[in-house]
């Protein structure tokens, strides 16, 4: 295949998405990749697991379901969509002002590396696999991925950045998680980014004023590939009723108040990006949180009470001991060594505070199945 003249967003593979990509990594830059490369517990992370295990699943207990969303994903409505055209406008990146440039950048390389993520783990379970059902599923999520990848790769090229793929894969440190860590923390990060897409997505509706880059006239078509990513996880969890009773609703509650906490932490470290937005990121916390929750009740047992008075006041203690800690790591010495030891105290005090709040309990519906429908 000629790589040279194609677009990422033409690929029907996760493959040939990744080898247009490497054709243009010479354009990347050491610093976007570097970025990307970081582990600490608010960056995205690269996983792997045991793809034995995964490979065991059969999908015969849900298999109507399966079918129909296997169908849907083959017949690849957003096949095309993720590339500049008419309604890419352009953006005066050297114009922009700095906190905010650097807010943006942040958060795209930030976006462009949970993508990639999620690309490399479902493609290595493809290339593993065996089972027919399992295989094709992650060949067509690895596709929607690499997209997705791709394009915000696009967006960052022309502010001088781009993150390096393929080194990405070579170097970065993956992490393992049994299979149904994979199946909590994957469903859960599939559904918050649908919720996340989507919610931006709609307030840019009603305030296109605030739309400061294009990338954001994209997110609808975006967040229903994220949501069909979902229905696959659900579907995977649904064919084993283990996987959400008995201990297993504490490992579910532990991801969900983790996964929630993380995008809270993240999100109130770019103040200027949302400000530009026009978003207060307490009101979009609450509103992810609504959503995700919803939508996490086709197959989750238990939601978080997110309407406590003590999980807003547990959210602001993490954020304060995070930002309390960055300073102290930035200001070292013994000093900032005590600092950052109280900071990480106060941390995880707030995030069992947090963890421990009742959660709410609900009786699963017969089929997972749900629409894309905020
Ligand atoms: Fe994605
Ligand atoms: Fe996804």
């Amino acid at each position: 295949m000629n790589v040279q003249n194609m677009h990422s967003a033409d690929a029907t593979t996760a493959e040939e998405g990744l080898a247009i990509q490497a054709e243009q990594a010479k354009f990347d830059s050491k610093a976007a990749t570097e970025t990307a490369m970081q582990n600490t517990l608010l960056t995205p992370r690269f996983y792997t697991t045991d793809f034995d295990e995964l490979d065991a699943i059969d999908v015969s207990p849900v298999r109507d379901d399966w079918d129909r969303l296997i169908a849907q994903m083959v017949s690849d409505p957003n096949k095309g969509h993720f590339k500049k055209n008419e309604d890419w406008d352009r953006i005066d990146w050297d114009g922009m002002e700095p906190q905010l440039r650097k807010e943006f950048i942040d958060f795209l390389i930030s976006s462009c590396t949970a993508e990639f993520s999620g690309c490399v783990l479902y493609k290595e379970m493809k290339r593993r696999g065996t089972n027919k059902d399992v295989t094709q599923l992650f060949q067509l999520m690895a596709r929607d991925e690499a997209r997705h990848a791709g394009f915000i790769n696009d967006a960052l090229r022309e502010a001088g950045v781009a993150v390096n793929l393929g080194f990405l894969t070579q170097k970065k440190k993956y992490t393992y998680f049994r299979p149904k860590f994979i199946y909590y923390a994957t469903y859960l990060s599939e559904k918050i980014g649908y919720a996340r897409y989507i919610t931006i997505y709609r307030h840019l509706e009603a305030h296109p004023e605030h739309r400061f880059h294009p990338i954001f006239k994209w997110f609808q078509e975006w967040c229903n590939d994220e949501f069909s990513h979902g229905e696959a996880f659900a579907l995977l969890m649904k064919t084993d009723p283990k996987l959400t009773s008995g201990v297993n609703v504490l490992w579910i509650k532990f991801f969900l108040t983790a996964v929630f906490a993380t995008m809270y932490v993240r999100d109130h470290q770019r103040p200027a990006f949302h400000k530009a937005l026009g978003v207060d990121p307490d009101w979009y916390g609450q509103e992810v949180f609504a959503k995700t929750s919803a939508l996490s009740k086709q197959i989750f047992p238990i939601t978080l009470d997110i309407d406590s008075p003590r999980w807003s006041a547990g959210l602001k203690r993490l954020q304060k001991a995070n930002a309390d800690l960055d300073r102290a790591r930035k200001q070292g010495g013994v000093a900032g060594f005590a600092r950052r030891i109280s900071a990480q105290v106060r941390a995880v005090t707030a995030f069992a505070g947090l963890y421990f709040i009742p959660a709410k309990k609900h009786r699963l519906p017969a089929s997972t199945r749900l629409e894309p429908a905020y």
